[in-house]
């Protein structure tokens, strides 16, 4: 296998290894890899629906996507498309999937299943960068803060999406979710420092009210986006991304107006996140 860095601090395009037939020591080299720069991205895949899941469960478990579509033969797979004529797409803002979940997913494998012509790339960011990058005062303001995240103010009945034309292609608009966890975390396997609040699902600083949290979260979201710590990912035909949602933020462009995009995305288990 061979890597090739996609920015200073963030991702690792990985080539040589077919995912569908990876050896054990080869994904363990994989998981590494995607633990350390946060997104691996890997071109000119085979890899049916089949094989997506097979290699999904060789992470561990597999979280259903509740809002998302499904495909038709496999609930474990959500479709994440947008029509030629909608103009709304999902992801299209700096977030971390699930994180509104208490026991939040690991991550995802993203599938390219039909692209536009051009656009529709997609950007990540490395949180464990972020951190590092804060001033040392901001670091001392968010030690043993914690954050309530919740994904109802964007996919229930009147919610975001629904107000868009992408709420008809989803799901889950009864769900109620809601969790708390660290505003830094350490990373489950790596042990290193995360700044983990995004944009999307965070809503306040626990003992704060969301006015009173909001000038903190937005110094960290201004600060969390160095340039260095980004990367974008241009999909072609076989292309699979796998990231670290504990590691990174992703963000899905929205820049292909009148074209269908469709991606097949497996959320894997996580685990409790601590400080
Ligand atoms: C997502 O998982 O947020 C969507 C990413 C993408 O469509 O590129």
């Amino acid at each position: 296998m061979q890597t090739t860095p996609m920015a200073p601090e963030c991702g690792v395009e990985i080539s040589g290894v077919a995912l569908a037939s990876c050896s054990d020591a080869e994904m363990q080299d994989i998981k590494n890899a995607i633990y350390e720069h946060g997104v691996a991205v890997f071109r000119d895949q085979e890899f049916s629906k089949e094989d997506h899941i097979t290699f999904g469960k060789r992470w561990g478990g597999i979280d259903v996507n509740n809002y998302f579509p499904l495909t038709e033969d496999y609930a474990e797979i959500a479709v994440v498309k947008k029509d030629p004529d909608q103009t709304v797409n999902i992801g299209g803002d700096w977030h971390t999937d699930h994180s509104y979940d208490q026991i939040p997913a690991m991550g995802s494998v993203l599938v390219a299943r039909e692209l536009p012509p051009q656009g529709g790339d997609t950007m990540w960011a490395h949180m464990g960068a972020a951190y590092d990058a804060l001033p040392q005062d901001l670091k001392d303001e968010i030690e043993g803060l914690e954050a309530f995240h919740t994904a109802d103010h964007i996919y229930k009945a009147d919610g975001l999406y629904a107000q868009t034309d992408m709420g008809r292609s989803l799901r889950g608009h009864d769900l109620k979710t809601g969790a708390v966890h660290p505003v830094v975390i350490r990373h489950p396997h790596t042990g290193r420092k995360l700044l983990y609040v995004n944009r999307a699902f965070t809503i306040n600083i626990v003992g704060r009210t969301r006015e009173e949290s909001l000038p903190l979260l937005q110094r960290l979201y201004d600060a969390a986006l160095t340039g260095d710590n980004e990367c974008r990912l241009q999909w072609k035909p076989g292309t699979v991304a796998i990231w670290d949602n504990r590691t990174t933020w992703h963000n899905a462009m929205n820049d292909y107006q009148g074209h269908y995009r469709e991606m097949h995305r497996i959320t894997l288990s996580g685990e409790a996140l601590a400080a």
